[in-house]
């Protein structure tokens, strides 16, 4: 037997810093299921996904939480990985950016960019606030150069940084992009690509820092961690060992047939990418596809707005299969897509409990209630039954050509379409009709016999889509051999096993009571919001190391040159501390002198403007730019302890 074509399909490795919501499920379920497709369709197809675990982000965000940043990532990536338990992504690897084969494999790359010179060493140049560690652009400045967070002046400031030199290599990916329409999918992303980034020319990318250590670290200059683009991208290669000496999967399914990615990362993938391959002389993926995003509200659904759809619920109200059909059937895979609780179920009740679900019940319990359960043999055809029959013949073909265009949307609709098809053949045919008239009996068995016929052929197409589904069709309609479940048995419409028996079994998608269950969903709201500064549980131990107390104003005024500051000089007990507060802009000085107010007492000081503070004063801030210092209310004497 000759080796089956390899498939080599991608997730992009999602972020490690908050949960993930319905909108990262949707490219891991279309992944899943075309590589799904693929096996089915006799394919060795790979399937990768994975976690992008290193970052700024994440360092502070395990900073917050009071943890290191591996066990911070540990815990999202188990929960990652429950999640693609519940929704039957079945991937063969999941690859971590901290793992060392990974790590390993990224500084080697490193290494031999920067050998043969397409990584070389120079100065990154900016306007820097030192204390706030932090670079501002011109426009992010206040007047005066001064930093927007903290008021100081910012200075001018290079950093050593290691570059990577794309400007050589963009002559030769535009034309590659210009000769290779199929490689940025859909094409006008492409022109997206090539119009907004590659035409106007492209400048030499910064591939190092050195402001934070939570990355993989530049082997031969420890100072600087690899930016996360370059240790990101990366994971298409490492998890298949390519520079290590097993490599045995690289060499079988590199290139990958598509790196499927959403479409605000579609720059990342068709232009440093390429160009680190070629710069390696690896060859490129076949294909990068954008696909569009869920939009929720008109907005991108995100884990920094707080509107998050949370998977792990819907699947389990709904069932994964539910969630997967609508993912896949709802938008056209390039496009985006609104995403409502009601488009939902009113989905899953239209095609899943009414079309699919119907046509499976109906007709096993005619088989049932007419024939005792056994399955009839046909006897003479009309000219219904062949259209039937020739229509679910040539359905492989038609879903197999849309999958190849990535077009899930397409596929399903073409499979509804004989979906609806039996169901009108039901409604000619009145088989209720038929049982009337003991004659009318050999009609009836051919009736019902097509309709299960046609039930067996929907199971095998929808198993991509939907993995749990046909297993429980298959039970109905008495198909047990797995040679009737597979793709090659759709050449041959007549796979039922005829004498033998149905089983009437539970509805595969239950009605949803639409009105009911959005108010449901509705009272269920303020749980799926997270509240707005998300932070993680404390324990008292955790608070009783603050330190607050009670402190009286015995004066106030302006920092000179600083907009933001007031200076404090506070009556702390028998204690008279300076502490500099940056609300100048809501209180005029004076008025506050002789107010009790909240003072964080045992923050380690800092020196602004070359005063110490020592301590901070608390303030309620709110969205709206609104701030109020806290006072105390009632006389109580300074250097009170406050908990
Ligand atoms: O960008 N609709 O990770 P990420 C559709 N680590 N797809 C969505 C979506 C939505 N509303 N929200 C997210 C990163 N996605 C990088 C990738 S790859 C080498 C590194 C999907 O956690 C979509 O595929 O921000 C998008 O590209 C991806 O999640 C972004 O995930
Ligand atoms: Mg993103």
């Amino acid at each position: 037997m000759p080796d089956k074509k390899t498939y080599y399909i991608t997730t992009p490795i999602y972020y490690t810093s908050g949960k993930l919501h319905i909108g990262h499920s949707y490219s891991s379920v279309a992944a899943d299921t075309m590589a799904r497709f693929k096996k089915l369709t006799g394919y060795d197809a790979y399937f990768l996904t994975g976690t992008d675990e290193h970052g700024q982000k994440v360092e502070r965000r395990a900073a917050e939480a009071g943890v290191t940043p591996q066990q911070f990532v540990d815990e999202i990536v188990a929960g990652i990985k429950e999640l693609w338990e519940l929704m039957d992504v079945q991937y063969d690897d999941f690859i971590r950016t901290t793992e060392p084969r990974h790590e390993v494999i990224v500084q080697k790359i490193f290494k031999q960019l920067y050998d043969q010179g397409d990584i070389y060493k120079s100065e990154y140049e900016g306007k820097y606030c030192i204390p706030c560690e932090a670079y501002w652009t011109q426009s992010q400045l206040l007047e005066g150069d001064l930093c927007p967070d903290c008021s100081r002046p910012v200075e001018v400031v290079r950093e050593e940084c290691y570059f990577f030199r794309l400007s050589k290599y963009q002559d030769w990916l535009i034309r590659y992009i210009e000769e290779n329409p199929e490689f940025i999918q859909p094409v006008s992303r492409a022109n997206e690509m090539l119009n907004n980034f590659l035409r106007p020319g492209l400048q030499d990318l910064a591939v190092s820092r050195n402001t934070f250590t939570w990355g993989v670290p530049v082997d031969f200059d420890s100072k600087h961690v690899v930016y996360v683009w370059i240790d990101a991208l990366s994971n298409y290669i490492t998890a298949l060992g390519y520079g290590t000496d097993h490599n045995e999967l690289y060499q079988k399914y590199w290139p990958a047939d598509v790196h499927l990615v959403g479409k605000e990362i579609v720059r990342f993938h068709t232009i440093i990418w390429p160009i680190l391959l070629h710069a390696l002389g690896l060859p490129l993926p076949k294909q990068v596809f954008g696909h569009g995003w869920l939009v929720l509200d008109g907005g991108k659904i995100s884990k920094s707005k707080g509107n998050i759809v949370d998977p792990v619920l819907l699947c389990g109200r709904y069932s994964s299969d539910a969630i997967r059909y609508y993912l896949l059937r709802e938008m056209p895979f390039g496009s985006d897509g609104a995403f409502t609780n009601e488009a939902l179920l009113n989905r899953i009740n239209a095609d899943l409990a009414n079309d699919l679900g119907n046509l499976v019940s109906r007709s096993v319990a005619m088989v049932e209630k007419y024939f005792d359960g056994v399955i009839p043999a046909p006897a003479e055809l009309t000219e219904l039954e062949e259209a039937l029959r020739d229509r679910a013949l040539a359905l492989p073909n038609l879903v197999e050509n849309h999958m190849n265009g990535l077009q899930y949307s397409g596929a399903l609709s073409e499979i509804w379409k004989l979906v609806g098809e039996c169901n009108r053949y039901i409604d000619l045919t009145t088989p209720w009709l038929l049982a009337k008239n003991p004659e009318d009996r050999p009609r009836l068995g051919t009736v019902l016999y097509h309709l299960l016929a046609c039930a067996r052929v929907v199971a095998v197409l929808v198993s991509p889509f939907m993995p749990r589904t046909p297993a429980r069709i298959f039970e109905q309609i008495g198909i047990a051999d797995a040679a009737a479940q597979d793709w090659a048995s759709l050449r041959d419409f007549d796979r039922l096993v005829i004498g033998g028996k149905v089983q009437k079994g539970e509805a595969l998608f239950p009605r949803i009571d639409v009105p009911a269950e959005l108010a449901a969903l509705q009272a269920m709201q303020p749980t799926l919001e997270p509240p707005k500064d998300e932070k993680p549980e404390i324990t008292i131990d955790d608070f009783a190391k603050i330190d607050m107390r009670v402190a009286e104003v015995i004066a106030c005024e302006k920092v000179p040159k600083a907009d933001k500051l007031l200076q404090f000089t506070l009556k702390v007990g028998g204690e008279t501390r300076t502490v500099l507060s940056g609300i100048a802009k809501y209180y005029v000085p004076e008025k506050l002198i002789g107010k009790k107010v909240v003072l964080l007492a045992n923050l380690a000081p800092r020196k602004i403007r070359g005063i110490e503070s020592k301590g901070m004063l608390l303030c309620a801030e709110d969205d709206q730019d609104n701030l109020c210092l806290l006072t105390v209310d009632g006389d109580i004497a300074s250097g009170s302890g406050i908990s």
